[in-house]
């Protein structure tokens, strides 16, 4: 079997940033998927290899020789329903129709917990939510084993190493770190947690507890 070696889309954003670092750490070899040439150094500083694309034209070059894709990239909270729909739902299913042309082992997503419902989610969200949720089911059945992950609100505070399982009838919503979330993507990777949809929000399970229980594992 070939060796490992992932691709990380949205390398430069601020969860991307926690699994590139987490990638360098376990001597995973990596390409990170960069859209402007000034952040390359940071990542060359890494041992990645590079790739400069944008996600909304055809990146499937980024994919040769790739065994495991994350997709950590996402529109910015300011940017509108287009940007949503290009990021956070088009990009998304375009990377599993070229993960899944190229017979890659595993599609790990950052989604968010508002899938969920996104009929429920507040106004200023409902699209957004839609659009994670429309990329979610298309990955669910492209037929690439895939991990979807639906954290809830994200902080910048540092890493517990622990979350909270949720779902959508989750009512507190602990902001969980982007720390904790770059390191629930890598453990997926590490122990090959496939076919599994992960919602959760920041708490005292240690991740790896968290991973093995049967209630992590949702339709
Ligand atoms: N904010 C929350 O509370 C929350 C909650 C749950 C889930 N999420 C999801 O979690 C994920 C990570 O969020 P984050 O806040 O860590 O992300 P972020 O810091 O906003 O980073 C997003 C990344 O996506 C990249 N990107 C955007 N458009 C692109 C394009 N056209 N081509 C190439 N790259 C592009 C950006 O590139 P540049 O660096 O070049 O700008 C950036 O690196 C996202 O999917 C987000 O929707 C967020």
């Amino acid at each position: 079997m070939k060796a490992m070696k992932v691709l990380l889309i949205g390398a430069h954003g601020r969860t991307g940033r926690h699994v590139a670092r987490r990638l360098h750490e376990e001597g995973i070899p990596f390409r990170a998927l960069l859209r402007k040439s000034a952040h390359k150094s940071e990542f060359a500083a890494l041992g990645a290899e590079i790739v400069l694309g944008d996600l909304t034209h055809d990146f499937s070059h980024a994919l040769d020789d790739i065994t495991h894709v994350v997709y950590a990239a996402g529109s910015a909270e300011s940017e509108g329903v287009s940007e949503e729909r290009d990021i956070d739902r088009d990009a998304v299913m375009r990377t599993a129709d070229y993960a899944k042309r190229r017979r890659v082992r595993q599609l790990v997503v950052v989604s968010a917990l508002s899938a969920y419902q996104p009929q429920r989610s507040p106004l200023a969200l409902r699209h957004y939510s839609r659009m994670k949720r429309e990329a979610d089911d298309y990955v669910a059945r492209r037929g690439v084993p895939y991990t979807i992950l639906r954290p809830g609100p994200l902080s910048d505070a540092p890493g517990r190493g622990t979350i909270a399982l949720a779902d959508e009838r989750v009512e507190q919503m602990p902001a969980v770190s982007r720390e904790d979330v770059a390191q629930v993507a890598m453990r997926c990777l590490l122990l090959g947690v496939t076919n599994r949809t992960i919602g959760f929000v920041g708490g005292d399970e240690p991740i790896d507890d968290a991973l093995d229980a049967p209630a992590a594992a949702t339709a």
